[in-house]
């Protein structure tokens, strides 16, 4: 019902594009004198609408977007900390500014309180990398969030699957990972395992997700 009623109302070129981008469009449109000012107004008066009934269920409190180079601080000192927690691989900021492209912060309150990376491998299969939530903020739906956010970007750009590697496999099941073996996963052997002083004993489970196989993916937010 769902799915008829958005292919009813939505043109494919806004299907998959957050508010934010469809206004992006509209000032576009709006600059290059293809819509008025009143056609602009209307546009944000319906993204405030909806923003403020969604608000009004008060649950929603942050929101998942493409990092930028603002978010480097941030996202330094996120990647950092759980490195440190022996939770994720250390990353350089250089590293960080690089592939600024690659990665989603969720932010609340202006303040970013996690951060994930989608990286893409030469065969085309993609993981999800320097997944990491603020503690003070765990277990409220932000990491979720993130996985969702990378998860649609995956799908536009017609990725087959989303793999990780994770000490968390309880929150990988619950947003709908499944279990898979590393030796499914040559890419990753290939570019990390092999020079890991732990890949005789490696503490991590794969899971993957089949991107394209889930005709939605339910995405949580603002
Ligand atoms: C793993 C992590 C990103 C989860 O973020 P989060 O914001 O706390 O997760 P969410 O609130 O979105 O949780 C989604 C679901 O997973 C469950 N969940 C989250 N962490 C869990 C855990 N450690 N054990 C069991 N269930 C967990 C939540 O209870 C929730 O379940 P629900 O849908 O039934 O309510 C966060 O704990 C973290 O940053 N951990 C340290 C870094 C890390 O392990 N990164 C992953 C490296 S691959």
């Amino acid at each position: 019902m769902k799915n008829d009623f958005l292919s009813y109302v939505l043109l494919d070129e806004l299907r998959d594009n957050t508010f934010e981008e469809i206004y992006d469009k509209a000032e576009t449109l709006y600059r290059d004198g293809k819509i008025s000012e009143a056609d602009l107004k209307h546009i944000a008066m319906h993204v405030v609408g909806i923003n403020q009934i969604f608000l009004q269920q008060g649950e929603h409190n942050y929101t998942v977007r493409q990092a930028t180079l603002d978010d480097v601080d941030a996202l330094v000192d996120m990647v950092g900390f759980w490195a440190q927690q022996g939770q994720n691989l250390p990353r350089k900021r250089n590293d960080i500014v690089r592939n600024i492209q690659s990665f989603a912060v969720c932010v609340k309150d202006r303040s970013v309180v996690g951060c994930a990376c989608l990286y893409v491998y030469d065969s085309g299969l993609a993981e999800i990398r320097s997944l990491g939530v603020s503690p003070v903020v765990q277990k409220q739906g932000q990491g979720r969030a993130i996985v969702q956010f990378l998860l649609r970007r995956a799908r536009k750009m017609m990725i087959d699957k989303v793999f990780v590697l994770t000490r968390s496999p309880e929150f990988f099941a619950k947003v709908g990972f499944s279990k898979t073996v590393k030796e499914q996963l040559p890419e990753k052997i290939l570019k990390d395992c092999d020079n890991c002083p732990k890949r005789d004993s490696c503490d991590e489970i794969a899971f993957i997700y089949e991107v394209q196989a889930q005709n939605n993916i339910e995405f949580k937010q603002a």
